[in-house]
């Protein structure tokens, strides 16, 4: 029996536009998100609890560095994306509303998702409890509040480049999500209970063959109702992905924060 599909999910799952978003995801971020997980010393026998997992590229890196002996459950509200494999299970889980187990992991990761949760601090602490004393919380998030054009070819596609942008913003607020929570999730890890918080930041310059763009491009299908929701048309959206595909045009991309802290206590292995 297909897995039930939670409604009025910003960025559903199981579609041919979700898993090329997940391609662009892993191609734009797990090069930052994966070498933070290894120098938090992921290694066989960890048990990891990933949350909104996606298309699951973090989940099956997980579950080859565990070997032998760890474990990776990948949760996601929406798991039509995600695939079960050795040392991997896949769960349904809502993080907002499902139950999760108490002190039974030794990290759980999150990436992109939290910012999409309106209670976003509440869900923290409960992943801080699903950690076992030591174990290690790492969230990744961007700020986009910082994401500027700077190639255009003219002005008006910069300002159409700039008008998609908080078009963007506005669509994920209008649905409880937080675009530029990125800066705000070392505080928030802190205020969580956790110790020893280690941020570290990331930003690039976009351009046509860059995934992050093409992250992007994805958005103006993806999002296309809720974009044009506000006030972007068809027609704007063809623009906005022609210039997007123009190999002169530059844009500086959003802030990736990537953020760990521990719980205290021992009993870590
Ligand atoms: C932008 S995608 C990020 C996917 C993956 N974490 C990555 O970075 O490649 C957001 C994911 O969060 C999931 N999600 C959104 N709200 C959720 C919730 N309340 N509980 C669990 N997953 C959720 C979505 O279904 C989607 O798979």
């Amino acid at each position: 029996m297909a897995p039930p599909v939670p409604a009025r999910a910003v960025f559903g799952n199981g579609t041919a536009h979700s898993r090329d978003q997940h391609r662009c995801l892993a191609a734009a971020y797990d090069p930052v998100t994966l070498p933070r997980l290894a120098a938090a010393g992921v290694a066989p026998g960890w048990h990891c609890l990933e949350i909104g997992a996606g298309g699951g590229s973090i989940a099956r890196w997980l579950a080859d560095r565990v070997a032998p002996g760890g474990s990776v459950l990948a949760t996601d509200r929406d798991i039509r994306d995600l695939v079960p494999g050795p040392n991997l299970e896949v769960a349904a889980l809502d993080v907002a509303r499902d139950p999760l187990p108490e002190e039974a992991y030794d990290l759980v990761v999150a990436r992109l998702v939290l910012q999409h949760v309106p209670s976003r601090d509440a869900v923290l602490h409960r992943l801080v409890r699903a950690l076992r004393p030591g174990g290690v919380l790492q969230i990744d998030e961007i700020d986009a509040s910082y994401e500027p054009p700077l190639l255009t070819p003219d002005a008006a596609t910069e300002e159409l480049y700039v008008r998609f942008l908080r078009a963007k913003a506005a669509a994920l607020r209008a649905a409880g999500g937080d675009p530029h929570w990125g800066r705000r999730v070392p505080s928030a890890l802190r205020a969580a209970g956790l110790t020893a918080i280690d941020v570290h930041l990331n930003i690039d310059v976009r351009h046509a063959e860059d995934p992050g763009l093409g992250l992007q491009s994805n958005h103006t299908r993806n999002l296309r109702g809720r974009l044009v929701e506000q006030g972007m048309t068809d027609e704007d959206l063809d623009r906005v992905r022609q210039l997007m595909r123009d190999p002169s045009f530059r844009a500086a991309s959003s802030v990736f924060y990537s953020v760990q802290g521990r719980r205290p206590g021992k009993g870590h292995r």
